[in-house]
């Protein structure tokens, strides 16, 4: 495993659509070990491949000790809402309100190219989001509304 760069917001690289994978090689494995190695580093709940300049449909996340490795993701359901406070390893020291769904269901596959399916709630799923708006160049920063005290971007 290898620590990798994270790419920080004005990259363009975080800002295009990412490839599928259409093969779960030792090539993508080894990236799905870098990004969880450079994740845990920097003390993230989750990290996708074009973070470090990868333009893959990879992601991994990491809630309470669980580790989520998604090759392809894709919210299949999602219910209910959420609005509290996000923020994103590129965009180093910043936060911001942003709604999600409170409940999502991720299908994707996972190191070995079986499918597999997730369903999380409030954080896990604001994480799956998160990470899976990085596979088509969406940031937090592009859905964040004003939070309950009328404050916006916290520095
Ligand atoms: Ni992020």
């Amino acid at each position: 495993m290898a620590l990798r760069n994270i790419v920080k917001e004005g990259d363009e690289v975080l800002r295009k659509h990412c490839r599928p994978v259409t093969e779960v090689t030792d090539r993508i494995r080894q990236l799905i070990d870098d990004l969880t190695e450079t994740m845990r580093d920097a003390e993230g709940v989750g990290l996708a491949a074009p973070q470090v300049g990868v333009l893959r449909r990879v992601c991994v996340v990491e809630v309470e000790d669980q580790l989520y490795e998604l090759v392809n993701p894709e919210i299949v359901a999602a219910e209910g809402e959420q609005f509290d406070q996000e923020a994103c390893l590129s965009v180093p020291e910043c936060q911001g309100w942003v709604r999600r769904p409170f409940k999502v269901t991720v299908r994707a596959q996972d190191r070995n190219g079986e499918t597999v399916e997730y369903t999380g709630e409030g954080l896990l799923a604001r994480a799956f989001c998160h990470e899976i708006d990085h596979l088509d160049g969406i940031l937090y920063i592009d859905k964040v509304e004003d939070g309950p005290d009328g404050e916006q971007e916290e520095e």
